[in-house]
């Protein structure tokens, strides 16, 4: 029962520091070669030594200020993106992260995109059908259900996105602020249906900026702040550490 479905071991996520350029467009341009070497080797950190362990069938929240590094920590899950050092396991599988652009092709209609994922996942053609009936219906989608998801708004993505995520059987579902996207009959469904992957055992990793949303769905809270572990605890002691330093700076 103790088994660990994440765990990140000193994890960090670099990306090339392009604003270099911004010091001066003339001076870039007259220092060409020190300019281009200089942007090789600059990085700007992402995620800075990150340590955590999930286990099976926790609902943990990640929460922290814009930028800090939220959304990379669940692309590194999903497996979007790769670190640049340190040693990343994920045990199960992991649901589409549609926020991220993984799972999902944007060319394909909604529907296409919801066959692709069952198919991908080894369903049989009854079996998808069946699915995509509930998925379909579960997202509210209408007609777009059949245009390409490129014309969808960013509202409509979250919720074909997370219908996807919610009723295949994947065994980890990572939600990245899609309760603040859709409108609040939406919010509300996709409310209950995590309570329900949560008491059917799934792993869930759930970024909110919503206080009250993580106390009610998450067990345990990992907050981030400046691309590192801040603290992880209990759900209350954490969130009352973070808006009081959210109070303090502000
Ligand atoms: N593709 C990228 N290239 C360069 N920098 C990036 C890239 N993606 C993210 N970053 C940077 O990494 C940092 C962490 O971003 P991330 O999206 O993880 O933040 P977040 O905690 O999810 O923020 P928010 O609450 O605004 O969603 C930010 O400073 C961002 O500018
Ligand atoms: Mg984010």
């Amino acid at each position: 029962m103790n088994e660990n479905a994440i765990v990140f071991d000193r994890v960090s996520k670099s990306y090339p520091l392009y604003h270099h350029i911004i010091g001066g467009i003339k001076r870039f341009i007259f220092n060409l070669p020190g300019a281009i070497k200089a942007i090789k080797t600059s990085r700007y950190e992402a995620l800075n030594d990150v340590s955590f362990e999930i286990r099976k069938g926790e609902t943990v929240g990640v929460i922290g200020r814009n930028g800090a590094g939220k959304s990379t920590t669940l692309g590194l899950i999903a497996g979007v993106m790769q670190c640049t050092s340190g040693r990343l396991t994920v045990n199960g599988r992991v649901a589409p992260l549609l926020e991220l652009g993984a799972g999902f092709n944007h060319e394909l209609t909604g529907r296409e995109n919801i066959m692709l994922n069952a198919v991908l996942l080894g369903l049989n053609i009854s079996e998808v059908k069946e699915r995509i009936e509930s998925i379909v219906e579960f997202s509210e989608l209408g007609d777009f259900i059949d245009q390409p998801i490129r014309v969808y708004s960013s509202g409509m993505l979250a919720r074909l996105g997370f219908s996807v995520a919610a009723h295949l059987n994947f065994e980890i579902l990572l939600v990245d602020e899609v309760l603040g996207v859709g409108d609040q009959q939406f919010q509300k469904k996709c409310y209950d249906k995590i309570i329900e992957a949560k008491k059917s055992g799934m792993t869930i990793v759930f970024v909110s900026h919503s206080m009250p949303e993580i106390e009610r769905v998450c067990g345990r809270v990992i907050w981030i702040e400046n691309h590192t572990v801040k603290r992880i605890g209990e759900t209350k002691e954490v969130v009352t550490a973070y808006l009081k330093a959210q109070e303090n700076n502000g």
